[in-house]
This record gives structure tokens, sequence and C-alpha cells, in this order.
């Protein structure tokens, strides 16, 4: 692994000079719209970046995105890659061993997710303070490199405090109503039945989706500062649950979006 993540290191600084980024983004769900403020420099399709996986979703363009955002030097995945894909855990984390070995110091992830919490309403947004590892595999599963980080990593604060306040502070700015809690992430690419939904809501999980948490196992094994994001597009709540489907969860995402990237341009300008 180490030697791929230099080659596609290597590859990616002969192409973007001396662009040298701090913040790391995944455009997911609800981020789309944070494109339009970033000042681009450079961005490179990931079918042109050695090693990187290739994104099956239709309309997921899947490029690295380099430029200025809030005065920042930001990388932004523009397009991520889901364990329902087919993908191993590996390559859905590749793109984070990357960016820590471009200088990324920290990554802010967004997502679209299913409420449980019986205090949310359909398209609120969700600080996350915690997670549940709910996929049947991790992705530090295998020989660790001690090169990129500890064998048995703390996750006592997977999603840095500073900045659920931080964003807090900008969301009250702003007039922007925010909850935070607990994301449970898992396989998909169903969506839950009536009986799992209760079940993850028992188990002390407040929002449920499908993706994130690979990508933020690897970045604290890699010693970064997280910050999470989602927005509850639909509900699991007994009573309060409608038929959900991919273009309802996109429809209210959508919605929402020039709040997500108020809030999260705003937090990478103050951190
Ligand atoms: N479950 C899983 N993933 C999701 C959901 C959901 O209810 N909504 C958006 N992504």
């Amino acid at each position: 692994m180490l030697d791929q993540i230099e080659s596609t290191t290597k590859n990616i600084r002969s192409r973007t000079a001396n662009f040298f980024p701090t913040v790391g983004i995944i455009l997911g769900t609800g981020l789309g719209g944070l494109v339009k403020e970033i000042k681009i420099e450079h961005s490179i399709p990931y079918h042109e970046i050695p090693n990187f996986p290739v994104s099956t979703v239709p309309g997921h363009h899947g490029q690295l995105i380099f430029g200025d955002l809030g005065g920042k030097k930001v990388v932004a995945m523009q397009g991520r890659f889901h364990f329902y894909e087919g993908y191993t855990m590996h390559q859905i984390t590749f793109p984070i061993r990357v960016m820590k070995a471009l200088g990324v110091t920290t990554l802010c992830v967004s997502n679209a997710s299913g409420g449980m919490n019986p205090n949310f309403e359909v398209g609120e947004l969700m600080i996350l303070n915690d997670h549940i590892n709910f996929f049947p595999d991790n992705p530090l599963i295998g020989r660790n490199e001690d090169a990129l980080g500890p064998r048995f990593v703390d996750m006592g604060e997977t999603y840095k405090k500073e900045y659920i306040a931080l964003a807090k502070v900008i969301a009250l700015e702003n007039k922007i109503k925010i909850s935070e809690g607990v994301y449970v992430g898992l396989t998909g690419p169903c969506f839950e039945t009536p009986a799992e939904y209760r079940f993850l809501a028992r188990m002390g999980a407040d929002a449920v989706g499908m993706s994130t948490v690979p990508e933020v196992i690897v970045a604290k094994h890699a010693g970064m500062d997280v910050f999470g994001i989602s927005i509850i597009t639909d509900l699991g709540i007994e009573g309060r649950t409608q038929t959900i489907t991919h273009e309802e969860v996109q429809r209210v995402a959508h919605l929402k979006e020039p709040l997500m990237s108020l809030i999260v341009k705003e937090l990478v300008k103050r951190i």
C-alpha cells in the first residue's frame, strides 16, 4: 500500500505544481454545491489518477478538485466510493491516504441519512458527534503499516469537539436549525426495514446511512481531525416512515445543499 500511496501522490504533485492542501473535503450528498464556492486551481478525473477506484454511480462526476475555499487550500473529492458498489474498504479509503500524504490535516465529510431520533424532521441538518461502525468490515484490518498510523486507534473523540462547537455557532449566526447525533454506517444498498430502524435507534444511533464511517476511521488512523455533517432526508421512526427512494433522498438533500455548504465553507475558513 505504501508504494501505491507514494506513486499516486507523486503523480498528483507533478500535476498540481506547488499546491499544498491542508483540508480535505468529501463532497457527499448535500455538499455537491460547495464546488461552486471553491476557486479551482486544478481538477483531475479519478480515471487519470493511478491506483484510484472509478466511481460507478450515475451522476457522480468522479474527480479530485484542488483550490481555495475561505482562504484555505483544499482538496475535494467530487464523488465518493461506497461499499455497496462492490469496492473493498481499502479502495474506498485510498483517497484519504493520498490526502494525508499530500499534507491534509483536517477532513470534512458529508452525507445523507435516515433520521431515527424522534425529535428530527425531514430536511434537518445533523452534526456527527460520534459514529457506530455497523459495516461487517473495517478498513484497518490486515497488516498495519506503522508509517501510516498505529495498530490500535483511539476513537474517543472521533469528531473534533472544537469543530462541532464552531459549526453550532455558525449555524446560530445564520439562523440555521442544527442538531447533533450519532451516525450508524452500514452497507446498504437496501434502506432499512422498520425492525432494523427500531433496532438501530435502540442501539443508540440518531441517523443511519451507507457511507462515511470507513473514510473517517482511516482519517483517524492517519491522525487527522474530522468534521462530519448529515442531511436527514427521511425518517425511520414508527408512524412517520414513508416510502424512500434514491430520488427523494437526492431531492431533499439538494434543497438543503446551500445551508450545508455555507456551514462547511465558514468552518473551513475559521479553523
Ligand atoms: N437509510 C440508509 N441510508 C440512507 C437513508 C436511510 O434511511 N436515507 C439516506 N441515506
